[in-house]
């Protein structure tokens, strides 16, 4: 990389005052191209030296030198460094095609890494918040990897609790078998907005649900066996959702699975005195929170209690580095507690637990809210996004490539980018028109230039041969330079659990090659092609990683 290279030669300028890795933080890239490829400010160094910044600046650009840089210049209290592009194009050029999909990996930690996502509900849409959590969670679990990391990804679904009891009452009543095997999800919320309609004038219905709920508890047979399935039928509908977003969990370990784990932690809680009874519940009193609920007054655990449970269970089996949770904002107290119950419980691993929050998605700039009718379905976005892909598409990819399964990948891959090219923590605006743009800030853009380079290499005969370096141009250079930032992206977005990182970096990288596309012709004139080629199948290469980074795949063609 272009920016360790100078920071290791400024360093060794400095007699070891910085170190590289002190240089390389503060190393800047500067905005305009006059003012070169790399800055480094010197401002930190004025009272040490004694000088100003100008003047060390001076002495610095006259100190540094490397084949690398082709000049310095100051420029208010900064060295300005201008690269030999023709020496680092090839040094770049030559990691990316040696390295190929490991370009920027990071050596494996044999560490590992939990990732609680999407965890849906049992018997309750696939909300977009679901979505959001589902799509951020697979690409923080791409970058872990990524980042040398093992992952276990949980998908912590919600499949206990009183609404269970109301279920199973409403199904006794009014439930028809065959209409949940074919529309589990809907049929069941039919079945659960019927009960709260009919509860409302009849008061005995609430009984019946609690009974219900009860008996299940109890492991009653015919409560357990209707669970169960209710269970099984609403996951077979999500895995839908899940095989069209290439996703899949180590686990499925639910609410449920913490049954018969919580009383332990309910005592270990109450062993260590942090367990305070209020109004004959349990809780667990905090600083600067409201108390955490433990245990309710008839002795029902909580969401919170089976959290705890989870997440001491985990702890247990895999000796995570890290858990991330990866759930919308309006959980955020949630966390705090859980986490918080953690600590004063003395264990200190709690420190590595941490709620990725995110923002709502808006339609039409407002939330979304079943009342108003304003709810949007995943199954339609999904089906919704991938007709219009194939609308777009157009008719001369008939008979070519198989032009239903392209038109997946690019929709999906449309709703997926969506999302992920903003900031997490901000809310989401949803316009399916927008997203599927193959010319906007959008994944079938990203992924239309992806498949445009592989036609062009096709088209130029690439034989991935090293060949004589020959030199790229002017216009090829902010191409190149973002190639070698790469890696430090993906480092970055990892750090700061940010996939929007890679989604810009991507854009930026689809951006400056098509301006090189338009500029010089690749397939022009024999000499230097196999040197266009290469870059350009450079490029592909890290688009693709990118794409990949953010769950979405890069068609060949499209
Ligand atoms: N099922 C929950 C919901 O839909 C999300 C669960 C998040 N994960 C967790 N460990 N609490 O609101």
């Amino acid at each position: 990389m272009i920016h360790t290279q100078i920071a290791a030669v400024i360093s060794s300028a400095l007699k070891g005052l910085l170190s590289e890795h002190e240089v390389l933080q503060l190393l800047e890239t500067p905005k305009q191209e006059q003012h070169g490829d790399v800055a480094f400010p010197c401002f930190t160094l004025a009272k040490h030296f004694r000088k100003s910044p100008a003047i060390i600046a001076d002495e610095l650009k006259v100190e540094v030198t490397s084949d690398l840089i082709l000049k310095a210049e100051v420029a208010g209290g900064y060295v300005n460094f201008f690269v030999n592009q023709d020496k680092a194009t090839e040094q770049i050029l030559t990691s990316v095609l040696a390295e190929q999909d490991s370009y920027g990996s990071q050596p494996i930690k044999d560490e590992k890494i939990v990732i609680d996502y999407s965890s849906p509900n049992i018997a309750k849409p696939f909300s977009m918040g679901h979505l959001r959590s589902t799509v951020i969670g697979q690409s923080l679990a791409y970058l872990s990897e990524k980042n040398g990391y093992e992952v276990i990804r949980i998908n912590y679904i919600g499949d206990w609790g009183t609404q269970f009891g109301k279920l199973i009452t409403a199904y006794r009543m009014w439930g028809d078998e065959a209409l949940i095997k074919k529309e589990p999800i809907k049929e069941l919320l039919e079945l659960y907005v019927r009960f709260h309609e009919q509860a409302k004038s009849d008061d005995s219905l609430n009984d019946d649900a609690r009974a219900a709920f009860k008996a299940l508890e109890e492991g009653n047979q015919e409560a357990k066996a209707l669970w169960s399935w209710f269970r099984e039928e609403s996951l077979k509908e999500f895995e839908t959702y899940y095989d069209l977003l290439g996703i899949q969990f180590d686990s499925n370990m639910g609410e449920a699975f913490y049954n018969d784990k919580m009383q332990p932690v309910v005592q270990e809680l109450e062993q260590k005195n942090l367990l305070t009874v209020s109004d004959g519940a349990y809780v667990v009193e905090l600083e600067n929170l409201p108390p955490c609920l433990i245990t309710k007054k008839d002795g029902a655990t909580l969401y919170a209690t089976r959290d705890l449970t989870a997440a001491l269970y985990r702890q247990q089996t895999f000796k995570p580095v890290k858990t991330f949770y990866v759930v919308g904002h309006e959980q955020t107290l949630h966390f705090q507690q859980v986490f918080h119950v953690l600590k004063k419980m003395g264990h200190e691993w709690a420190e590595s637990l941490e709620h990725i929050g995110f923002g709502m998605m808006l339609v039409d700039g407002s939330k979304m809210s079943t009342r108003q009718g304003k709810v949007v379905l995943l199954a339609d976005v999904l089906a919704e996004a991938i007709k219009t892909a194939e609308r777009n598409m157009g008719e001369k990819y008939d008979n070519q490539i198989d032009k239903r399964s392209v038109a997946t990948q690019i929709g999906v891959g449309a709703v997926i980018f969506n999302d992920l090219k903003n900031l997490r923590t901000h809310d989401l605006d949803f316009s399916l028109e927008q997203m599927l743009s193959f010319e906007g800030n959008t994944g079938p853009y990203v992924q239309y230039t992806h498949a445009r380079i592989s036609s062009i290499l096709e088209k130029g005969d690439y034989h991935e041969e090293p060949s004589t370096p020959y030199p790229l141009g002017a216009t090829a250079w902010p191409a190149v330079k973002l190639l070698d930032q790469f890696p430090a992206i993906v480092q970055k977005s990892y750090e700061q659990a940010d996939p929007s990182m890679v989604a810009k970096y991507s854009l930026q990288l689809a951006r400056a090659f098509n301006k090189y596309y338009a500029h010089s012709k690749i397939l022009g004139e024999d000499e230097g092609l196999q040197t266009r080629l290469a870059f350009s199948h450079a490029v592909s290469l890290v688009l693709k990683e990118s794409l990949r980074l953010l769950g979405i795949a890069a068609p060949e063609r499209m």
